[in-house]
This record gives structure tokens, sequence and C-alpha cells, in this order.
């Protein structure tokens, strides 16, 4: 497949020009935390804000009725994107997280009991574990975790087993924003169906990186984040299928989710607007649909098969590197499958604080922590932190390469060379 053209792509975005307040070229590697944008999205968001602003679904003039249009047209885009069935299936919320919890306070507040089994995953960002705790408190419901195998990859076996509990709901990421795991959702969906569970995928780290098809994989639930996928924060989605959304409760009441109103009873307006009370992230949703415009525009496959040239590439030359430790499948397992572009590391004797510090010190934006996902950093991996590097359509190699230079400089900078 024909690479996309980095440099003409990075014309695109105005961010990636700038230079640090140490006076370096900005090199972002943290697109798993959020993306950049490019001007495509912010003219959408401006040409919105100078030429249309108005409130949406209830104005009888132009620029109201356009703004309508916009909105709408954003959720057809967004389905066409991950192939679902009609932009009813589609509900905008403010993040993958809000999403997630979308399903736990509506759906399975209604569909769950006392006793019921929970089964998620040992890799979960905060967002599709604490929602479930939440849940399991409320409902007298049992957490279960299925465990990893070499701290890298879903060990399926554990997950066969924990899924002869009968779970009533079964949550897992799709890539994991720590190890880049990339997960067979398909998979993973077809076992949990099969136990008579419903599916919710995390996919904040897949949608904006590689071509979705919620049919193919048959989830009954998927959340992703807006600013993960160029498109502004403040706005995520939640797709549901149909016949499920139909069935569940709205979690917020107030105007626009409602068909009609008396003073003893209302009753719901149709899908996807009966999830969404008050006004609407007018904008964020416009921004959104340009985004995917964009994403369209240089081919989602083209995106994927770049980041996995990248992550070989820093695999390759993390690879031996005297006392850094890469975390997740290695490079001589790594599949142009099993691997999205997130490549955590830690150098022996140096806090991934004090990493991210000097990588700073070059312009290079790094991230490091726990991630959001402390069960899995902490009590799997064994580490109080980790740092790492995340990838997008705009990476260069030569951003890799000056991460490489960045390590060298930490170990002479923390006077690591003799701690072997
Ligand atoms: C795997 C995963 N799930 C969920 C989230 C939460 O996304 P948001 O903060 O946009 O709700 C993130 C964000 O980093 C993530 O990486």
């Amino acid at each position: 497949m024909e690479s996309p053209d980095v440099e003409s792509i990075r014309k695109d975005f105005p961010i990636l020009s700038t230079k640090t307040s140490h006076g370096k070229q900005l090199v972002y590697l943290d697109s798993a935390a959020t993306s950049q944008k490019p001007v495509q999205v912010i003219d959408a968001v401006s040409d919105y804000y100078r030429t249309y602003n108005a409130n949406i679904h209830r104005g009888l003039y132009d620029i109201s009725a356009r703004a309508t249009e916009e909105y709408r047209r954003s959720k057809e885009l967004v389905a066409e994107f991950i192939s679902a069935g009609s932009y009813n299936e589609i509900v905008y919320t403010r993040n993958t997280t809000e999403s997630i919890n979308l399903v736990a306070l509506s759906w399975a507040e209604r569909n769950m009991k006392k006793g019921d089994v929970i089964l998620t995953t040992q890799m979960e960002h905060h967002s599709n574990i604490v929602p479930w705790q939440m849940l399991a408190r409320r409902k007298g419901a049992v957490l279960e975790y299925a465990k990893l195998k070499g701290n890298a990859v879903l060990d399926m076996e554990d997950y066969g087993k924990k899924l002869e509990k009968r779970p009533r709901l079964v949550a897992f990421t799709h890539v994991s924003n720590v190890l880049g795991t990339v997960n067979d959702a398909k998979k993973l969906t077809e076992m949990a169906h099969d136990a008579g569970a419903t599916v919710v995928i995390d996919a904040a780290q897949s949608v904006p990186h590689m071509e979705i098809d919620v049919g193919r994989i048959g989830c009954d639930f998927m959340a992703f984040s807006s600013h993960k996928m160029l498109g502004p924060a403040g706005i995520g989605v939640l797709y549901g299928k149909e016949d499920i959304l139909e069935k569940m409760e709205p979690l917020f009441g107030g105007g626009d989710m409602i068909r009609s109103v008396r003073f003893d009873s209302c009753t719901w307006n149709e899908l996807p607007w009966k999830f969404e009370a008050g006004t609407s992230n007018v904008e964020g949703g416009i921004g959104l649909g340009a985004a995917v415009e964009y994403l369209d525009r240089i081919g989602i496959s083209r995106i994927r098969q770049h980041e996995i040239d990248m992550t070989r590439y820093a695999l390759g030359r993390l690879d031996g590197l005297d006392g850094v430790a890469v975390y997740g499948i290695g490079k001589k397992d790594m599949t142009d499958s099993n691997r999205a572009g997130v490549v955590s590391f830690n150098i022996k004797g140096a806090h991934a604080h004090d990493v991210a510090e000097i990588f700073n010190s070059e312009g290079i934006a790094i991230r490091a922590g726990h991630h959001c996902a402390m069960p899995l950093v902490n009590e799997v991996l064994g580490e109080p932190s980790v740092a790492r590097m995340s990838f997008y359509l705009y990476t260069k190699k030569e951003e890799v390469d000056k991460a490489i230079e960045a390590i060298a400089k930490v170990r002479k900078v923390l006077r690591l060379e003799d701690a072997r």
C-alpha cells in the first residue's frame, strides 16, 4: 500500500511547525493522549462561528437550518466511517468516558441485577474500569478481569474460562493505550455473545487509527473520542445497535430529547436525539465531521500502514538499547495486525517523569505516568510509571530518531552510563 505523503500532511497541521519554549522544533509524540488538528478542522469550527452560529433543531431561519444540517451530516459521516447502519446509531457524548458511563447508567442500570458478572480485562483504561466498579457497587454485581499473557496480550484461555461464568456484560479495549496491543475485537465479541453477554468496546485508541466495521465486529456498543481523531475536544461518540438504543431509557432529561411534554408526562424524541438533552456541542460535531472527512481523504488504511511502519521502526531502534525496557509485543513478535502506534518504555535508573522532562528540553512531547491505567501499570507491569511515545499520520521517522537521541541524553544527564 502506498504510504501517505507525510510532509504534505504535516503542512495541514499548523502546530507542527511551531517551536517550544526551549526554542526547539516541536516533536509531538503524544497523539494517544490527544491528536493535533489540521486547518480543515480548525477552519470548519471557525467558519461555523463566523458565518452560521445558531442553535440547532429549533430555528426557522437560514443559519439555524444550516447548523442543524451540518451537525446531522457529521453524524452521517461518523456512521459511515465505522460502517454503522445509520446515524440513528450515533449518539454524541462528551468523550469515550461519558459514552461508557452512558451504557453503565442507562443500559446496565436496567438490565443488570445482584450477582450478575461483568467481565473486563487487565489492560483497560480507568474509563473502562471505574464505571463498572461503580455499577458493581450499586447493583451488587461481580467484576472480573481477564488476565494478560507475557504482560503483553490478552490470555485467551483465561478470557474463555471467565466467560464460562456467563457474564451479563463484557467490556474490553480494542487497543491498549499503554501496550499498543490490538485485541481481536471480532473474536472477543463472538466469544462473549456465545456466552450470552452484551459487548461494549472501548475504541478510543482504534477508531482514529484503523478501519472499523461495527457490523463485522458485531459489538453492541462502541465508545470513542473526537479529540483523538483530529477533531475538537468535548465531543465523543457512543455507537449502539439501533434495536438496543431503542429500548434504552435516556440518561438526561430536558430540551431536545423529547417529542412532547405535558404537566404530567412526556414522550421521548427519536434516535439518536433522545440521548442528547439540551443544546448540543454544535461546533464539536461540525469539527468532528471535518476530521472524519480529512481521515477519509488520506485513507484510514494508509494511515494504519504508516503507523505500523513507525512502530516497527521505533521498536527496531529501541531494540537492544542498554538499560531500556520496552513494554508490550516486542519487535520480533509484532505483526501487521497485533500492534498499534503506542510504544511505552522505561530507562533503568530513571523515573519516567524525569525522562519526559528531559525529552521536553529537546522539544519532544511524550507522556509519562500511569496513563490512566493504574491497575495495568502498577499491578501487572509492576512499575510506578512508564514513558510513552505514540504516533499518528503526521509522525516522521526523524522524530523517532530524535526520541532515541533524547534517550542517550537522559542517560548522560542522569549519569546512568554505569547503571547497567
Ligand atoms: C483506551 C482509552 N480509553 C478511554 C480513554 C478516555 O478517553 P477520554 O478521556 O476522551 O474520555 C482513553 C484516553 O486516553 C484511552 O486511551
